[in-house]
């Protein structure tokens, strides 16, 4: 497992005894430092442009530090550059197998001290050296209300199911695909006559204000895994 930044820890850690005290300077310190975020994506881009504007607000109390794609054309790359942050394509087929490309994604991470990892339409599967790494600290976004609907097309499905109500959730990654414990989850309606179009987009809404919330709560230290539960603490 890879070193825990100063302040934030694997919430699969918060069972483990912690060291209590009087707060001194350097605690004063590390409360206003801001977490670290890199966002993992492959096209659109568009939850890691929410994260973004909602890292600019004052009070925030994270920052995104580096955005990585397997995808050169990515459009959220792209963006990424135009907002001057420190972007990155790793080419899967450049760097194979995939513990070779995780092994250079990690590299990033650690060299620009990153606390948690925010995949925003990253379209693989994270695999055991990133997640040995980095456990409890990488979390997704799935346009369902998980565990209903993994994988592809989740709208299409919800869809397809007939169901009434569908939503975004926000959850920690595991080694399965969406299977990790759930941090947030927003219910959207599904009206009548609704194309994928219409309901990803009002799903897309949902998911750009949730997202946030999600990393802010990580950063609080307010989440911590038990089990199948993430406990949200006051
Ligand atoms: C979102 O619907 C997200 O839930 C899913 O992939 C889509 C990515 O959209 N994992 P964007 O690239 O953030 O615009």
């Amino acid at each position: 497992m890879g070193a825990i930044p100063w302040g934030f820890e694997s919430p699969l850690r918060h069972s483990y005894p912690r060291q209590r005290g009087p707060i001194c300077n350097q605690d004063r310190e590390n409360m206003k430092k801001k977490g670290r975020v890199a966002v993992l994506l492959s096209g659109r881009g568009s939850n890691f442009e929410a994260i973004y504007q909602s890292s600019l607000k004052q009070d925030t109390n994270f920052e995104i530090v580096a955005v990585i794609s397997d995808k050169k054309e990515a459009r959220g790359l792209k963006r990424a550059e135009e907002f001057n942050l420190n972007a990155f394509h790793i080419s899967p087929k450049e760097f194979k197998p995939r513990d070779v490309y995780e092994k250079k994604i990690l590299e990033i991470l650690e060299a620009h001290r990153v606390d948690l990892v925010c995949l925003a339409g990253y379209m693989r599967i994270v695999g055991d050296t990133l997640l040995s790494a980095y456990g409890g600290r990488v979390i997704n976004i799935h346009p369902a209300l998980l565990p209903a609907f993994p994988g592809l097309h989740a709208q299409q499905q919800a869809l397809d199911h007939g169901v009434k109500v569908s939503g975004c959730t926000v959850h920690f990654v595991d080694a399965g695909v969406d299977t990790g414990p759930i941090i947030l989850q927003k219910a959207v309606e599904v009206k009548e006559g609704d194309s994928e179009e219409d309901l990803s987009r009002r799903i897309l809404t949902g998911e750009h204000r949730l997202y946030s919330k999600a990393i802010t709560l990580f950063f609080k230290n307010r989440l911590k895994i038990n089990g199948r539960k993430v406990i949200i603490s006051p």
